[in-house]
């Protein structure tokens, strides 16, 4: 049996992906910037598929902008802001536990004199809407927080911390990441003060190498790349034609059946955790099953069990999870967001994360539950 259990690195893409995929590759085929009929004809297409996403999103058509994914949409956001604005200010603030699209893009702009605030998180992975208002200067230019956290499934309050921000400087702007929440938690930009988010595709079962970023009428960003004129011009490029209509066939399936699939992954995390609960001893899960933790991500800690070993054993059975997160997975070291969290080292080193999708059964979860048993005992008597 195989059972995929590493949904927030990615998701397979839904049969209707792949199918607008290959139609758009066999037949819309031609450069959509072409003024003859078929170029007309994939210009269409695109317009119709931002159409789709923008009112997924609940912005205007013109306020989304197809981009090669999460990491490309928070770089042009972040960078893009920061080379529009930094005249009224030099401060930026961002979180510890950010995906590392953000904190690297931080990272280098504090190396060019940017002045950078971190924010700290408590245990379970949420950051101080306290210690963001104080933090807050009258020179801050931007606040960067993710929606949803890709290791340990924390929900940041977006609705409270863009009043905060706005209350404190309606100059300052506010970009979230919300690559792991978009079609897994229901929001709507327009409802926020949020001014710039980005989503990806290879999420939501969606192909790699295509996202968006939503971007706030009226708002100015310096392009990142530029050539053309793409993309309302803030993204040069000829458009990937089937990578956005297979995130528009992904998108469509997820709206559509939102609903069910919410449901589905809160109840196939709920089973996964007290089967491990029931199943295994010494296991530590570092978050919860409350409405602020996603509903697709499962953290735990077999105590005494390298989660790399164990990763390794599981694959052997057909079983494929994460330790950390896979988007830097291949990195040595603790993660940057268990030790933010302020996790004992035995903890971190000992972390799995389980990622579900609606897709999953309760049949592949009872198989992983029971293998994660077996291959935990065995461990912990070679180790011990
Ligand atoms: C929270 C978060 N942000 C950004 C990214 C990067 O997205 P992409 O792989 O589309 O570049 C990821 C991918 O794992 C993520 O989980």
């Amino acid at each position: 049996m195989e059972v995929y259990l590493d949904n927030a690195a990615t998701t397979k893409p839904r049969k209707e992906v792949v199918e607008a995929m290959v139609y758009a590759m066999e037949e819309l085929y031609a450069n959509p910037s072409s003024l003859h009929r078929k170029g007309v004809e994939v210009e269409k297409s695109i317009k119709n598929t931002r159409k789709l996403i923008a009112k997924a999103l609940g912005c205007k058509d013109q306020e989304f902008y197809f981009t090669s994914g999460g990491t490309e949409s928070n770089n042009i956001a972040i960078r893009g802001i920061v080379e529009a604005n930094h005249r009224f200010g030099k401060h930026i603030i961002t979180s510890k536990i950010e995906h590392p699209s953000v904190l690297n893009t931080f990272n280098d702009l504090e190396a060019k004199g940017y002045g950078v605030t971190y924010l700290e998180v408590n245990h379970e992975g949420f950051i101080s809407v306290d210690e963001l208002r104080n933090a807050m200067k009258e020179d801050t230019i931007l606040v960067a927080i993710m929606h949803v956290n890709n290791e340990v499934g924390s929900i940041q309050p977006i609705d409270e911390i863009g009043k905060i921000i706005k209350g404190k400087n309606p100059k300052t702007l506010f970009h979230v990441d919300a690559i792991q929440s978009f079609g897994k938690i229901k929001f709507n930009v327009a409802n926020t003060l949020v001014d710039t988010l980005a989503i990806s595709g290879h999420k939501l079962h969606g192909p790699k190498g295509i996202g968006g970023l939503y971007v706030r009428k009226g708002l100015k960003i310096r392009p990142m790349v530029t050539g053309g004129g793409h993309e309302m011009g803030l993204r040069a490029g000829t458009e990937n034609v089937p990578g956005i209509l297979g995130l528009g066939a992904a998108v469509k399936h997820q709206m559509a059946q939102q609903e069910e699939i919410i449901s589905k992954m809160i109840t196939l995390k709920k089973y996964l955790v007290e089967r491990i609960q029931e199943e295994v001893k010494e296991v530590v899960i570092h978050n919860g099953m409350e409405a602020d933790f996603a509903p697709h991500i499962i953290n735990v800690s077999f105590i005494g069990v390298k989660s790399e070993v164990l990763l390794h054993s599981l694959e052997g059975d057909g079983i494929y999870v994460s330790s950390g997160s896979a988007c830097s997975s291949k990195k040595k070291g603790f993660s940057h967001v268990l030790t933010a969290m302020k996790l004992k080292n035995t903890l971190i080193d000992s972390s799995l994360r389980l990622s579900i999708s609606d897709t999953n059964t309760k049949e592949e979860i009872d198989y992983g539950v029971n293998q994660i048993k077996k291959q935990v005992e065995l461990l912990r008597k070679i180790m011990r």
